[in-house]
């Protein structure tokens, strides 16, 4: 059988399940496993991708303890990954004593990138689609009247020549306030209307019309003080500045550390149906915006000799458009949060990101992250060396109480559990 299949896009997803069930020989018993569509049910889950044949559960954990602008908040974050939610929680608890977090978040400016090849004068050509901004920003208007109605709609251009001296080309970005959405398709349709404007007044070849994913004028910021009694005084302040500044000088570490941002910010960015991988993007560009890959949080003693923390980030989320509106848990996880602006989850996003990597600082400047993570790591190895039940507490805790959280050792552990 060959994986290229004609109108393969028109079988139902029944025939597709066939398909693949005879292309690699599953059983019945696999099939089961796609038979469940869940809260997005199959007609949902079938529009939104292509050749749709199930979905992928991922739990929905609370992350709890937050205060947010002095506002009492719980945050479902969607995530695999055991000690996420509990770190989460943690660093939330912690900072509790001095209020909480406090945000700031720029408006929801996109821009789309427009590229112009072949301009005879390029730089004659940028001066002249800046003489005639006005009217490329009323067509692009009119592409989306309702997000103009509302305040938003495109409102700024920028316009760089880069490349080579024999072959430079022209970069348009046309900034869009695209209010509570994520704002790819209006900013996207927009650069694509006016993109024959652009030609007749550059004399060149548009190319590409995108939007850029280094959301930069989207920042979101958190900030939290954090009382050194509540983990373990002066000294322990100390090693996570340290820990800090391991991670703005060295990217080997950087990468990790900004791994365990976005351990909390991709869980709310998933559990709100928002668009993981732009995010992502966003986040690793910004900590690399000065030439070097650093870090995407400051960590700072304050006079007193409380821990500071801050975090600054792009933010490119909606609540309206795309998956956040058709799925049915990414609505209710926002009505969990009380959020009704992408404004208020860019807050929450950038808070749960800082409380994560709060908790993996202190907990690798101090026990290391093992212990925590392999008690509830435990659990899994139990379940999978077979446990079920109240078996899988037994098996865990004894498997963490002899250091030995490994399927074998589970396993023989459950052989002698009664
Ligand atoms: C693991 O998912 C995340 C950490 O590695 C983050 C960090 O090292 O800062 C613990």
């Amino acid at each position: 059988m060959k994986s290229r299949v004609e109108k393969f896009h028109l079988y139902t997803m029944e025939e597709r399940v066939n398909w693949v069930k005879n292309f690699v020989g599953l059983t019945q018993e696999d099939l089961r496993l796609y038979e469940n569509h869940g809260a997005l049910g199959k007609e949902l889950s079938e529009l939104l991708i292509e050749n749709t044949i199930g979905v992928m559960e991922i739990p929905i954990g609370l992350a709890m303890n937050f205060i947010i602008n002095d506002k009492e908040t719980v945050v479902p974050i969607a995530v695999e990954e055991s000690s996420v939610v509990a770190a989460a929680s943690n660093g939330a608890r912690l900072a509790r004593r001095f209020g909480g977090f406090h945000t700031t978040v720029d408006e929801s400016i996109m821009f789309s990138q427009i590229q112009v090849l072949n301009c005879q004068d390029p730089y004659g050509a940028k001066f002249r689609v800046l003489e005639k901004k006005e009217e490329i920003l009323k067509l692009a208007n009119e592409q989306d009247p309702t997000l103009v109605r509302l305040g938003g709609g495109a409102k700024d251009m920028e316009v760089r020549v880069i490349g080579q001296k024999n072959n430079p080309m022209l970069i348009l970005h046309l900034i869009v306030n695209t209010l509570d959405a994520m704002g790819a398709n209006a900013a996207n349709t927009m650069a694509e209307k006016v993109s024959p404007l652009i030609e007749e007044i550059t004399g060149g070849t548009v190319n590409l019309r995108i939007i850029s994913n280094f959301a930069d004028k989207r920042l979101a910021r958190t900030r939290c003080v954090i009382h050194k009694e509540d983990i373990g005084g002066e000294e322990v302040v100390d090693r996570i500045v340290s820990a800090y500044e391991f991670a703005a000088l060295d990217p080997y570490r950087a990468a990790t550390h900004n791994k365990g941002i976005m351990n909390g910010i991709s869980a709310v960015i998933l559990a709100t149906g928002n668009d993981t991988r732009a995010i992502e993007a966003g986040a690793h560009v910004y900590a690399s915006r000065n030439g070097q890959y650093t870090s995407l949080s400051h960590w700072e003693k304050n006079k007193e000799g409380h821990l500071v923390g801050t975090l600054e980030l792009p933010l490119a989320v909606g609540i309206i458009g795309g998956t956040t509106a058709l799925h049915p848990k990414a609505k209710t996880n926002l009505k969990i949060m009380n959020v009704e602006s992408a404004r208020q989850l860019a807050e929450i996003t950038v808070s749960v990101g800082l409380a994560q990597n709060l908790t993996a600082l202190k907990a690798l400047s101090t026990e290391g992250v093992q212990k925590g993570h392999m008690k509830l790591h435990a659990k899994n190895i139990a379940i999978m060396a077979g446990a079920t039940g109240e078996k899988i507490d037994l098996v865990a805790n004894k498997i963490v109480e002899a250091g030995k959280v490994r399927v074998d050792f589970a396993k023989e552990v459950l052989s002698q559990t009664p």
